[in-house]
């Protein structure tokens, strides 16, 4: 296999149009996601469409020990991943204390530690190699508290924050670590968060454009891809003159379901 480029979360959404315009390049894909017939399909439109070869890994990345068992199926393999794409995530709707703490819990393991560990297992023969591409799917939440989805903000100001300080690490071995960070999307987020209703997602935009502007800053190397200009402005320019109680209750209540 040739430019391999593994993708977490590649049954649905951004993840899906990542593998998408991977095989449009002519490079190779491993995916990963739990619903391994979304995967199944998507793999022969793939192959099909583009001449390449897709493997399919169905794995649960909220299971305690999932990154090592996807690194050690890989190696299995003997694939070479050059691209890593840490894209699988999920939210997660209500005031913390009221919040199932399973739930929680299971999202810390997706959406930090499985990135962080596949990060940490891949990284060094990435660097053996003099190449690799990481892109880490954060999101705009990354830059501020996320009051009605608390756990879920930090976990994105985790990704935010663990990709740049990797990419400074890792700048002179020809490798680049990007976080993509997306306002709404229209994919299977909203649903699964609990958030349909909150209003949030009526400017969302498509996870295709979306997934267009984050692999293109990938390639590019860039640090921080924020995939929409007006949010790219408003977090850069004008949240940072805002008193945070402000912002907290602003957040709120965009996010607040009425
Ligand atoms: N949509 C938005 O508004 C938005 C905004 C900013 C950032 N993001 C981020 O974008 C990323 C992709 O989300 P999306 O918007 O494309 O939503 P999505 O359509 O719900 O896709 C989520 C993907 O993650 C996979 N996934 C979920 N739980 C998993 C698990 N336990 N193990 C393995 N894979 C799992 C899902 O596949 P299976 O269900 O088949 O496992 C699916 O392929 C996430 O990190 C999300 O936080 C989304």
């Amino acid at each position: 296999m040739n430019n391999v480029g593994l993708i977490t979360g590649a049954s649905s959404g951004i993840g899906l149009e990542l593998a998408k315009i991977h095989a449009s390049k002519g490079r190779d894909l491993v995916l990963v996601a739990r619903r391994e017939d979304e995967l199944l399909k998507l793999k022969t439109e793939l192959e099909l469409t583009h001449n390449i070869q897709v493997v399919v890994i169905p794995m649960d990345l909220m299971k305690e020990n999932a990154a090592h068992e996807l690194f050690a199926s890989v190696k299995n393999l003997k694939i070479e991943v050059e691209y890593l794409f840490n894209n699988a995530g999920l939210g997660g709707y209500g005031k913390f204390h009221l919040r199932d703490w399973k739930k929680e819990r299971e999202m810390i393991q997706l959406n930090i530690i499985a990135l962080t560990e596949l990060t940490h297992l891949f990284l060094p023969e990435m660097i053996k190699r003099k190449f690799g591409k990481i892109l880490n799917t954060a999101s705009t939440a990354g830059f501020m508290p996320g009051p009605m989805q608390t756990v879920y903000f930090a976990t994105k100001a985790f990704v935010v924050s663990f990709t740049q300080g990797v990419a400074q690490e890792v700048c002179n071995e020809g490798i680049t670590l990007t976080a993509l960070c997306p306002g709404p999307v229209q994919t299977e987020f909203e649903k699964a968060a609990g958030m349909e209703g909150s209003g949030l997602f009526k400017s969302a935009v498509s996870a295709e454009s979306t997934a267009r502007k984050g692999y293109k800053a990938m390639e590019k190397g860039k640090l921080i891809a924020i995939s929409n200009n007006t949010l790219n402005f408003a977090i850069n320019w004008i949240l940072p003159l805002f008193p945070r109680k402000i912002i907290l209750k602003m957040v709120q209540n965009l996010q607040t379901i009425k």
